[in-house]
């Protein structure tokens, strides 16, 4: 039996994350040039996105590329900005049949211009969808954002708009880049690696965390229901104890 026909559809989570992970060892395995590997990335992320739109995920969102990746050889970063452009260009017409919205959340000041604009050419193009929302977070890191969203608070406190007592949960997560989207319930992490790698800190705090051992050029919509099964088997307590979740 595959594992949609296992999913209760009344438990599906709203939001999910992915950090992709991967492709560079995937690539090796197969005798080639790590960009190779990001390459097959796209046809597993063109069936993730599928998948989530599927069994009516609201949110997925993408870990396409960390502000620790600037550091990476140049002709790498330079191969996956291209790719981005590409797949953007491709994919376009694909998520505007299946009704997808787009977002993106990181420095995207970083990102070089020809990027930008598609991906923002691409954003506003599919911005009247309504049914998935995918979000790219790229040149993202969480340190980053929580440095941001601290700057802006602070900027507020600075010219008397709110005093410090009015900083709390929700003022801050309004200046996170997720501001408005729901914290993620599910967290797949691909390639056997069990770190989060700068992604989410905050928004994760109560997120599961699911890890497989398949490289992400590997991973297709079958992987994302096997993970969300495994999402719905588990008991989530906020703290509280397992007789008050039950009652
Ligand atoms: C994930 O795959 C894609 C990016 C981080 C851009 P990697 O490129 O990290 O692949 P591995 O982890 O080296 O195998
Ligand atoms: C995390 O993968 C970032 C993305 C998937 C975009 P990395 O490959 O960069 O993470 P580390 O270096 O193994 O922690
Ligand atoms: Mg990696």
């Amino acid at each position: 039996m595959s594992f949609k026909n296992k999913l209760n559809t009344s438990k599906i989570p709203r939001h999910v994350a992915v950090i992709m992970d991967g492709n560079g060892r995937w690539a090796a395995r197969h005798g080639n040039e790590r960009i190779f590997g990001h390459e097959q990335g796209v046809e597993a992320v063109r069936s993730t996105v599928e998948g989530a739109g599927e069994i009516g995920i609201q949110y997925l969102t993408l870990y396409a590329f960390s502000t620790e990746n600037w550091a990476r050889p140049q002709d790498e970063v330079q191969a996956l900005m291209g790719l981005l452009v590409y797949a953007i260009e491709a994919e376009t017409e694909n998520l505007q049949k299946s009704n997808v919205r787009l977002g993106v959340i990181g420095d995207t000041d970083k990102l070089p211009e020809e990027v930008r604009k598609k991906l923002f050419e691409c954003i506003d193009t599919l911005r009247h969808n309504t049914g998935l929302t995918l979000i790219l977070a790229l040149s993202y890191s969480s340190k980053w954002e929580i440095l941001e969203a601290t700057r802006k608070i602070a900027l507020a406190v600075a010219e008397n708009k709110i005093s410090p007592a009015e900083i709390d949960l929700e003022r801050f997560e309004a200046n996170l880049s997720t501001a408005g989207i729901p914290d993620p319930e599910l967290l797949i992490r691909t390639s056997g690696e069990y770190r989060l790698s700068n992604f989410m800190l905050w928004q994760v705090a109560y997120a599961e965390l699911y890890f497989t051992e398949k490289l992400w050029p590997d991973f297709r919509k079958e992987d994302l229901f096997e993970a969300v099964v495994d999402f719905q088997n588990r008991e989530r307590r906020f703290g509280l104890t397992s007789e008050q979740i039950v009652s």
